[in-house]
């Protein structure tokens, strides 16, 4: 029988989740159907007992019920436990076990892909919401010499610098304006906001950026965000968009269910030309 895996998210018609994770079936040889279902923005639990109930193996979960998913899961792996939120969720032995494949995905693709080793670095991520809670356990593993989280609600960047703060590693949370302090810049910047979807720019002091530095949008879209826009006006050179994020997360998530991670690199290119 034919294992079945899904993607739950309002709006979901778009996703490109279903290609991907046809493609991975492919390439492994796992037999598997996987499909976008949409949920009621008031239905997310009632859609994923169902999916279950119907037997379901596992599912991703997108915007805007990874909070949700993360309150119906009955086991968390550490990741999800730290991020707050699911994107991955799988039946076993009848319990439901909840995963957060954001960061890794996150870190795979800036550090294997692009090649940029976060060891070290200055370190920069913008926004407080959910996608930068996501990548913060994933960040904090990689040794970076600093770590500032930068948002327009000041007192949500400081609440979560301390909730990710610990003996080893201080985080710092700022507003957007005190960047301009720092008397040196950042090697890499992570845009975690949802800015970009309203096609707006933040008001980033221009001498963040390092001269070498990586700047990365955690969106993706089919023309440069306002976010790398401005990075490209301050002279930043590497600049990438967060397919390649989503494409890894992917990767994680399939491993999580299939105990394989499935190749990445012609998919990525293929959807990266497209
Ligand atoms: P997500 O799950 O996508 O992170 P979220 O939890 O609603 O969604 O968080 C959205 C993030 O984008 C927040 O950091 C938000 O800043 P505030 O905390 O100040 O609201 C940020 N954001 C969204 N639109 C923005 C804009 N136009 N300018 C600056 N920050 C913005």
């Amino acid at each position: 029988m034919t294992d079945l895996y899904a993607v739950f998210g309002n709006p979901i018609a778009h996703s490109k989740s279903p290609t991907i994770h046809a493609a991975f079936a492919q390439a492994t040889g796992e037999d598997l159907r996987y499909e976008a279902r949409l949920a009621p923005l008031n239905g997310f639990p009632e859609a994923a007992r169902q999916f279950f109930a119907e037997g379901g193996k596992g599912c991703n979960v997108t915007v805007p019920f990874k909070e949700e998913a993360f309150q119906l899961a009955d086991e968390l792996t550490s990741r999800a436990r730290l991020a707050g939120a699911v994107n991955t969720l799988k039946m076993e032995a009848g319990r439901l076990l909840g995963d957060n494949t954001d960061g890794a995905g996150l870190l795979v693709d800036i550090e294997k892909n692009l090649a940029f080793s976060v060891a070290n670095k200055r370190v920069l991520l913008l926004g407080a919401g959910g996608a930068a809670r996501g990548a913060l356990p994933a960040l904090l593993e990689r040794h970076s010499a600093l770590l500032v989280i930068a948002n327009r609600n000041v007192e949500r960047a400081v609440a979560l610098a301390e909730l990710f703060s610990s003996q080893e590693k201080r985080v710092q949370g700022m507003g957007f304006a005190d960047l301009a302090d720092f008397s040196e810049p950042f090697d890499l910047v992570i845009n975690a906001t949802s800015a970009s979807l309203n096609d707006a720019a933040l008001p980033l002091p221009a001498a963040i950026f390092a001269p070498d530095c990586l700047a990365y949008d955690m969106m993706y879209g089919r023309e440069e965000t306002p976010f790398l826009a401005q990075a490209r006006s301050a002279g930043v050179l590497k600049r990438a968009q967060g397919l390649g994020m989503l494409i890894e997360q992917a990767a994680e998530a399939f491993l999580f269910w299939r105990g394989k991670r499935p190749p990445t690199d012609t998919l990525r290119q293929t959807l990266l030309q497209a």
